[in-house]
């Protein structure tokens, strides 16, 4: 615990002899300030950093309540220990004062050590508050440390995690980071809040990440699959929801919900669940139409890049059919915002 000697009292009461005892008996110890009156106590305190108050009640002019109550709404005083000196036989002030705000009281004609023994306990509980407060600010900010790189970590991980499934299909970070600029601008725009957008960002990543487990004899062929090869291309989805099931992670848990879902079709034609318009989870409708975008401008091995305007087109070909006709709309009125997300993300 930090010394009390460098600890500041201010001592205030209109009788000049009071003050003397009072200096007498703690000058030893600490550093004093004096004021005679309650307007000096209060502009003492607004040049001096304070430790402790020692106050008394009767004073003319302004007393010793009325100095309590405005130190008490002065964000930089508030914190302030108060003792009021009180006669000793006036159990009515003493029982006003503790109700504004005061930690105890003295009282007169002055018992020299308790005068010491109750500045010293306040002092040292005032000190201790002090180290607290100051060691739950260094732990909020070591927590919050921990929670940002955490975070740093997760995304990390998802990052390459997205990769590692986009290396095989011969996509690369690019693809991935395309996909989930388009998913998060699209979801803002839906009306996902900014915090769910940003979980888009991140879970929109993992939407192919089943592609893991499909044989590259399959991913890489040039030309057309066979229907054996189809049905086991398909096998994706369900490959990257086991993948990340089981999380008590809700981007993971979302993450999860993207790749089981993301082809499935506004008309209930798509798979693997065959669902149909609002039963197909949100997200992945929106992930759905960014994918798709993205695969009709990328080069494909069985497939050149198409122009950025004939996508668009096809997109809109598809509202009602593949896609959700709300989020085609939106989509197209977002081309603007997607045509500098498809240049700043350009292979
Ligand atoms: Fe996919």
């Amino acid at each position: 615990m930090s010394g009390l000697s460098n600890r500041r009292i201010l001592l205030v009461d209109d009788t000049k002899a009071n003050i003397d005892i009072l200096v007498q008996t703690l000058k030893q110890d600490y550093k004093l300030g004096v004021a005679l009156n309650g307007p000096k106590a209060i502009e003492y305190t607004k040049a001096n950093r304070l430790d402790l108050i020692l106050l008394d009640i009767l004073m003319p002019e302004m007393d010793g309540f009325e100095v309590c109550q405005r130190l008490k709404e002065n964000p930089v005083t508030k914190t302030v220990p108060i003792i009021f000196i009180t006669a000793i036989d006036d159990p009515q002030h003493k029982r006003k004062g503790l109700e504004i705000g005061a930690v105890d009281y003295i009282t007169k004609p002055f018992d020299i050590s308790e005068v010491r023994a109750r500045v010293k306990t306040h002092l040292s509980l005032k000190i201790t508050q002090e180290e607290l407060s100051n060691r739950n600010l260094i732990l909020e900010e070591k927590i919050r440390e921990r929670t940002r790189e955490l975070k740093e970590t997760q995304v990390e991980i998802i990052k390459r995690l997205s990769l590692a499934s986009k290396y095989r299909d011969n996509g690369t970070g690019q693809n991935v980071a395309r996909i989930s600029r388009m998913a998060e601008l699209l979801g803002r725009s839906a009306g996902l809040k900014p915090a769910e957008a940003e979980t888009l960002a991140l879970s929109s990543m993992l939407h192919d990440a089943g592609k893991i487990g499909i044989s590259d004899s399959i991913l890489l062929k040039k030309g057309k699959l066979t229907s054996d090869e189809w049905h086991i291309m398909k096998g994706h989805t369900t490959i990257g929801s086991k993948l990340l099931s089981g999380s008590r992670s809700k981007l993971i848990q979302d993450a999860e919900t993207i790749a089981l879902t993301h082809h499935e079709k506004w008309n209930g034609s798509g798979y693997n669940l065959g669902l149909k318009g609002d039963e197909i989870p949100l997200i992945s409708r929106i992930v759905g139409i960014c994918d798709v975008f993205d695969a009709l401008i990328s080069d494909r091995p069985y497939k050149k890049a198409w122009p950025v305007s004939l996508a668009f087109q096809e997109i809109e070909s598809k509202s009602g059919i593949d896609f959700d006709p709300r989020l085609v709309k939106l989509f197209l009125g977002l081309e603007p915002e997607l045509v500098k997300i498809i240049n700043e993300t350009a292979m």
